[in-house]
């Protein structure tokens, strides 16, 4: 969505790594690794971590989030892993396969990272950070595009977000979609999620916190991504969300 743009052979650029996506599996949207603690791929905590990823990778397309923790002490690996809430078990299951197997190749040494997806993240540390609104890990993406009437279309936004935290934070899934009327025939789209290690307050808060962050990122912007370890809200003015 960043790459999007205006000309013809941006366009063209754009639908070719699509094709490439699907031929060879989606690729991360961004990852952090942690700069602090490290480890050799001869450690326990590197052999706790592969039995982390792998636990995580069982359980999370069951219901779409998986926790487990690994280990002892200073070699204990504590994960999680959340699947966007319209994917199914079999896209749940191969985008956090593909996310440990990534992240592990980008992070080789880094005890505490995380990465993203379309459809899932992936997130490790040696610290336990369950139940923790994630404040660190945080990006951005916008469409390059700018609607006609910023002030009333940022408005519409806010509201159609704010609307779906109210949904979602209640939600056992803590997942929430839907849209709302842009005027003519146009619509507004709108996703909203929180790890569910958080509790249904912390949900709430951790996307008002999101939602305040979109005049940073994504003021005027015909599309727009607020992105952490904790939670993550998008809109944009095209269906992007799976029906079934
Ligand atoms: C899961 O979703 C993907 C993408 O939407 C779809 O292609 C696939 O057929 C679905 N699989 C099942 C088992 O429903
Ligand atoms: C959108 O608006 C910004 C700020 O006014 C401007 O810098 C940018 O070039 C515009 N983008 C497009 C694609 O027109």
């Amino acid at each position: 969505m960043s790459s999007s743009s205006t000309s013809s052979s941006a366009l063209l650029l754009l639908s070719f790594s699509l094709l490439l996506q699907i031929a060879i599996g989606a690729s991360p949207l961004f990852h952090i690794c942690s700069t602090s603690e490290t480890f050799t791929a001869a450690s326990t905590y590197a052999s706790n971590l592969n039995k982390l990823i792998g636990s995580l990778t069982f359980r999370a397309p069951f219901t779409g989030f998986g926790a487990a923790s690994v280990g002892f002490k200073h070699d204990r690996a504590n994960g999680i892993a959340l699947c966007r809430g319209d994917a199914n078990a079999t896209t749940c299951k191969t985008c956090v396969a593909e996310a440990g197997g990534e992240i592990r190749q980008r992070c080789a040494q880094q005890k505490q990272a995380i990465i993203w997806y379309d459809n899932c993240l992936l997130k490790y540390s040696n610290t336990d950070f369950f139940r923790k609104i994630d404040e660190q890990n945080k990006f951005y993406m916008w469409n390059l595009r700018n609607v006609s009437h910023p002030a009333s279309f940022n408005r519409k936004v806010k509201d159609l977000l704010v609307e779906l935290a109210e949904k979602a934070h209640v939600e056992r899934r803590m997942y929430a979609a839907g849209d709302s009327q842009l005027g003519g025939s146009k619509k507004l789209y709108g996703l909203v999620q929180c790890t569910r290690d958080l509790s249904s307050i912390d949900c709430k808060k951790c996307l008002d916190g999101a939602i305040d962050e979109l005049p940073s990122c994504c003021n005027g912007k015909e599309g727009g991504r607020v992105v952490g370890g904790s939670c993550n809200i998008r809109y944009e003015i095209y269906p992007f969300v799976s029906s079934a």
